[in-house]
């Protein structure tokens, strides 16, 4: 046994969780060991995070018993909870207080909460500009985690709040990628107008999140924002136009009608996305640019990432037609 100090990873084998545990596991002389956390240690992405020299733990988030299991004698925890796993707000408050008690329990010494904004603060449940959804929330998917800050601060828990921006892998897995539209062309739909969106490659969330860990107590009690670009839809449409070499558009629907495409989510991400242009200003001014490369100097602009990932984007085949065809 070494004298390095654990870092425990919620979410291990996923994005945010993911990625910390590489930028650990290649800082090899830094000082930390992982302690990755998966509910199946024997699938592939836990078995390959063995093979690169973490200590892998099974977890469920939902049991905090086996949360405080495997918090124990880790000096830092990273906690995220997973909403489009069960689309439940409910679900995700529980999981997140359950990783506060265990955290408390343990006696870690440093907690990261990955978290969201709590839209409720700038629209009211009664704010008629957004519809409330499942009764208590504006943005469920946010709201919850926001909420949640409390039980990790309630408990006087040594926590930093991080709040994470739109993953640029939603263009590849979560349907957000360019569509051809009737006329032949291709479009990327978003509902912000003319307003920026704070983006990351979600690789880059584990980056700056263990470079918060090893600034030791400095991000204590305070919330930090990351993103690694804020383009408007007009420059994600031209930076698409550019990286896979055919005219990307950009359809800038209204929040209602992006309410109405009916794909599980619409509805959150629909008041998700008017939450960001309508409060454009507090939501970038969250996510600082400069002091997100001072977190990690290799942070992904829009642009960088779609160098390495524009053959990963699903675009359909298809012929562009003249309008009026
Ligand atoms: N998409 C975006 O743009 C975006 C932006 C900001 C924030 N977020 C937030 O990011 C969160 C998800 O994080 P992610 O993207 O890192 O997740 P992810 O890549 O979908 O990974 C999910 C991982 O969580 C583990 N997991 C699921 N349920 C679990 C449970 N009950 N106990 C223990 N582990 C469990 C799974 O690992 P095993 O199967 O190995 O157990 C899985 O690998 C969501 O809450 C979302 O709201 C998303």
């Amino acid at each position: 046994m070494d004298d390095k100090k654990i870092i425990a990873v919620v979410g291990a084998t996923g994005a945010q969780g993911g990625g910390l545990c590489r930028a650990i596991l290649k800082d090899v002389g830094g000082g930390y060991r992982v302690r990755a956390l998966t509910r199946n240690t024997g699938s592939d992405k836990a078995k390959e995070l063995k093979k690169m020299g973490a200590e892998v733990m099974e977890v469920d988030i939902d049991d905090v018993e086996s949360l405080k299991r495997a918090f124990r004698g880790a000096h830092g925890a990273f906690c995220v909870t997973f909403f489009w796993e069960h689309f439940s707000p409910e679900k995700e408050l529980a999981e997140a207080e359950s990783m506060a008690a265990a955290a408390k329990a343990a006696g870690v010494k440093h907690v990261i909460w990955s978290t969201l904004e709590d839209t409720r603060k700038w629209v009211p449940l009664g704010d008629p500009r957004m519809p409330t959804l499942m009764k208590k929330y504006k943005v469920p998917h946010f709201d919850a985690k926001g909420e949640a800050n409390r039980f990790f601060s309630e408990r006087d828990l040594p926590a930093t709040f991080l709040l994470t921006s739109f993953y640029w892998e939603n263009l590849i897995h979560f349907g957000m990628g360019p569509k051809r539209g009737e006329d032949g062309n291709l479009y990327i739909t978003l509902p912000m107008g003319d307003k920026k969106l704070p983006g990351i490659a979600s690789e880059d969330i584990g980056k700056c999140a263990y470079a918060i860990f090893r600034r030791g107590s400095e991000f204590i009690g305070k919330t930090v924002g990351i993103a690694g670009g804020h383009p408007t839809g007009v420059q994600m449409a031209a930076a698409l136009t550019k990286a896979l070499g055919e005219e990307v558009r950009y359809n800038a629907v209204s929040p209602e009608v992006y309410r109405g495409f009916g794909f599980p989510g619409a509805e959150d991400l629909g008041n998700m996305f008017q939450f960001k242009r309508d409060f454009e200003s507090a939501f970038c001014g969250a996510r600082s640019l400069e002091f997100s490369r001072a977190l990690n100097p290799s942070m992904k602009t829009f642009e960088a990432w779609l160098d390495e990932n524009r053959d990963r984007i699903p675009v359909e085949k298809g012929t562009r037609r003249a309008s009026g065809e």
